[in-house]
This record gives structure tokens, C-alpha cells and sequence, in this order.
């Protein structure tokens, strides 16, 4: 939908060279996207929160480089300051896709350096900040160089459609507080290609939340996210699955517009448990959940029954807890992972997150 021929430079005046820096957060799903098809189109809509700690900075360097160079990407990949072949790799496969919406990325020598806020080897999914930052340095650079990006709206959809290019769920982390990403009658504007901004249907409760990501393992996934929904394909409840995910995304977008926690709680820990069942009845089977995943959920389930304190969990495609609960049990909580939970954690790890603003340029 953003094919444009005419995104080319003219070499008889070319631009000076320059650069642009983004920080994206990652995000983490209520309702999974899990099952997609044709480019990076999803089964069924989807619903996360942006976070604020886990995050990447990313800078995009760019000159002008004369056709004698040939007109292959010229580019040069630094992840935490070391150059990083694997990364280059699929970023230039990225970039080399694009090359219908963006032609003028071949007339440019790119630099990118790149790194995230948390352990690379945290086993926290990177691929939501790492392709929304990325996507954002592309829509300003586009910009910089041809004007055609004013709009502040029109921005924010081109970039969540360019990071959708690279990973599904990196299309939700563009905006503040929430996003949908999926066509559904509920949120007006919503689409496949592109995630939509939902902070404005949800209580200010979930603008105070926070997510304590509780590192189970940081040992790279056995299946990785893309194959895993490669394998929805052929899963015989894949159907019925997308059908309830319509269901839940429409219970929870009403508990969240009322702050009801417990609904909102209720459907959160469905829907995880849901992604790692789907997971199981896969052909082949897998299972990503370890012994102390499971511990620390059946604590969860304990502590509010005790206590009453509105905590909850969820998990995305790998072994790792977070813990969503609001800003005010804040003191109670951490005192709790603190004595309870981080003992099931990898070197007791745990990343502190909370709701956020969404990215910000450098
Ligand atoms: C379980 O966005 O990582 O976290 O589009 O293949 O890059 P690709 O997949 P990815 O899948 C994320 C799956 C999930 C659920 C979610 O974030 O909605």
C-alpha cells in the first residue's frame, strides 16, 4: 500500500549526509497474535500494552553514495558498538524488501548501531523494539529527505506498517500506553497491515501498570516465534482459537475502558495459557514453559487468593512470567517477588517494566 516509485533521490543535488537516532519499546500482548498469513498479516487482532524499560536505541546513519557503487544496499551493522553478521544479514533481507516503498535506500551508504536497554541474553523478545525503532528511523529519514511525512498520524501508521514488515507484534509498540493491531469492528480505524492506538479506550489504571518480567531462562527458544505460527497452520483448533481471541479482545477492551481488574486479569492469563496450549497441540508438539514458570504462576494464583492484590500474569512465546499489576500495590508486589518469586529466576533476574509513552527520537 506504500509502494512509491517516485521515493528516489536526485543525484544532480544530492542531500547531505546525516543521521537519526529513535528509542522503541518492546510490548507486551493481552490478546496473542498467534497464526498469520500471506506478508505478515495476523489470524486475529490483537491487543498490548507498550512498555518503557525494554527498549532499543537505534541509529541510522546515511550518505549519499554515487551510482558507481552499484545498486545493492550499502550497509554496515553494529549491535552494542561490535559489528554483528547475523543481524546484517536480516536487516539487509528487511531493508532489500522495502525496496519498493523506499528505491532511495539504494542510492544511500547506511550505518545502523543498534542495542537494547536490557541483557541481549535476557531470553526478553527484542524483535518489538528492535523493528519499531528501526521502522521509525526509516519514516524519518523518508522525511529529511523528501517532506512527505508531516503528518504526525500518518507517521505513526506508515511506521507500523514498515515495522509489521519485519515482526507482527513490533506494529504495536509505535504508541503510547496500548495498541490493537488486526481489522476488528470494535476499534474504529483498525487494520491488518498496521497497528491503531488505543490508550484513549482505556481506563488511567492501566497507564499506571506495571510488568515485572520474571527471567525463568534466558536460554535461546527451542521453537522460535515464526515457526510457531507456521505451525498454526495445520493446528486443528486454529479456527476455533482466532474465533475466541475475536471473543476475548471484546470482553477486554470493555473491562479495560471500565477498569475492571479482574475481568482484565481473568482474560490476560486465559489468553497466555491459551498460546502455550496451542503450543502442545501443534504437530510437533512443543512446550516451552519450564518447572519454575509453572511454580510461579500456581504462587500468583496463591498470593491473590490470599492477599486480594490485583496481580496477574502473562507470558509470550517463551518460558519467562510477566507480572501485570497496577501502580498502587507496587510496594506490596516487589516485596513479593522479592521473597517468593525470584528464587525460580535465572540468577534471580527481573527486568522492571511499566506502561509507557511510547518512542521517543534522540
Ligand atoms: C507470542 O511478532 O515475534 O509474542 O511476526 O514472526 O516476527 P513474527 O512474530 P512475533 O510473534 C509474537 C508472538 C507473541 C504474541 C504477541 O506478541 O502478540
Amino acid at each position: 500500500m506504500y509502494e512509491n516509485p517516485r521515493l528516489v533521490l536526485d543525484s544532480s543535488n544530492p542531500p547531505e549526509a546525516g543521521s537519526i537516532t529513535w528509542r522503541s519499546p518492546s510490548n507486551i500482548a493481552l490478546i496473542k497474535y498467534w497464526g498469520k498469513y500471506g506478508n505478515q498479516l495476523p489470524r486475529n487482532p490483537s491487543l498490548s500494552l507498550t512498555l518503557s524499560a525494554s527498549c532499543t536505541d537505534t541509529q541510522l546513519e546515511y550518505a549519499f553514495k554515487d551510482e558507481a557503487h552499484g545498486s545493492a544496499i550499502d550497509l554496515d551493522f553494529f549491535f552494542h558498538q561490535s559489528e554483528n553478521e547475523e543481524f546484517k544479514v536480516k536487516t539487509l533481507a528487511y531493508l532489500e524488501s522495502l525496496s519498493a516503498i523506499y528505491p532511495f535506500l539504494k542510492q544511500l551508504k547506511l550505518t545502523v548501531r543498534t542495542g537494547n536497554s536490557f541483557p541481549h541474553s535476557a531470553g526478553i523478545a527484542s524483535s518489538a523494539s528492535a523493528m519499531s525503532a528501526l521502522a521509525l528511523c526509516l519514516c524519518s529519514l523518508e522525511d529529511k529527505l523528501f517532506g512527505t511525512l508531516q503528518d504526525g498520524a500518518e507517521f505513526d501508521k506508515k511506521a507500523s506498517y514498515l515495522a509489521r514488515l519485519g515482526s507482527g507484534s513490533a506494529c504495536r509498540s509505535i504508541f503510547p500506553h496500548a495498541a490493537v493491531w488486526g481489522e476488528t469492528s470494535l476499534v474504529a480505524g483498525s487494520s491488518n497491515e498496521f497497528a491503531v492506538p488505543v490508550g484513549d479506550l482505556i481506563h488511567d489504571t492501566f497507564k499506571d501498570f506495571h510488568d515485572d518480567i520474571l527471567i525463568v531462562s534466558s536460554a535461546e527458544k527451542a521453537v522460535s516465534s515464526r515457526a510457531g505460527h507456521a505451525l498454526m497452520d495445520d493446528n486443528p483448533f486454529a479456527e476455533p482459537r482466532y474465533a475466541q481471541a475475536r471473543q476475548r479482545l471484546e470482553m477486554l477492551l470493555g473491562a479495560m475502558r471500565t477498569g475492571d481488574l479482574e475481568t482484565f486479569g481473568k482474560i490476560a492469563e486465559d489468553e497466555a495459557l491459551t498460546l502455550h496450549a496451542l503450543m502442545m497441540c501443534s504437530n510437533p508438539s512443543y512446550i516451552l514453559m519450564q518447572p519454575d514458570s509453572l511454580a510461579i504462576i500456581e504462587k500468583v494464583r496463591e498470593y491473590r487468593a490470599e492477599t486480594g492484590h490485583q496481580v496477574y500474569f502473562t507470558l509470550d512465546a517463551g518460558p519467562n512470567i510477566h507480572l501485570l499489576y497496577p501502580g498502587d500495590i507496587i510496594h506490596e508486589v516487589r516485596k513479593f517477588i522479592e521473597d517468593e518469586l525470584a528464587e525460580h529466576c535465572e540468577n534471580g533476574y527481573v527486568q522492571q517494566d511499566w506502561v509507557g509513552e511510547g518512542p521517543e527520537e534522540m
